[in-house]
């Protein structure tokens, strides 16, 4: 679908490219409910379609983990915005790189995926985390999983 597709001075082309991945983990803001989710969601799919952002969010018990992957002005633009949106807090990055490869998630302008995995993600950053800060809101986001009523989450 993206070989249509061209953003005016990118490097835009099918197959490798310079990529940008941003990856965080984050804590909705009070009020933030499934169906303000899914109008995240659905906005999320329109905009990046548009500037060639492809990836992934999931969310459960009040915390988000989103991978996003672009285009490097692009994932720089929405990490502004991501930072910037009140109804999301203690936004911990886990990964912000850029190389060049092919997308992980070419047909997923921004897909929302069950969380079966979430919780050993956020071990692992736990784990190699060396920020006192990180550490800090790593942990308050794997207590209020622990607190969640998914029990999936809940197995380590
Ligand atoms: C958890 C979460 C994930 C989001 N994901 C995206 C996304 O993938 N793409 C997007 O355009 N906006 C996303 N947004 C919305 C952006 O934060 C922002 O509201 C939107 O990009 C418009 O920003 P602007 O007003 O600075 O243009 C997300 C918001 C939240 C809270």
């Amino acid at each position: 679908m993206y070989d249509e597709f061209r953003i005016p001075g990118t490097e835009f082309v099918e197959g490798e490219m310079l990529l940008a991945t941003f990856v965080y983990c984050s804590r909705a803001a009070d009020g933030v409910d499934d169906p303000e989710v899914a109008r995240i969601v659905e906005f999320a799919q329109s905009h990046n379609r548009a500037r060639g952002i492809t990836g992934m969010l999931v969310y459960e018990s009040g915390v988000f983990f989103q991978w996003v992957e672009g285009p490097v002005a692009q994932v720089q633009r929405l990490m502004t915005s991501l930072y910037a949106d009140a109804r999301h807090y203690d936004v911990v990055a886990l990964d912000h790189s850029e190389e060049r490869r092919e997308r992980l998630y070419p047909d997923w302008e921004m897909e929302q995926v069950g969380a079966d995995d979430l919780h050993a993600v956020l071990q692992d950053a736990l784990a190699t985390a060396e920020d006192q800060s990180i550490v800090a809101a790593l942990n308050r986001i794997l207590a209020q999983l622990a607190s969640g009523p998914w029990v999936s989450l809940r197995q380590t």
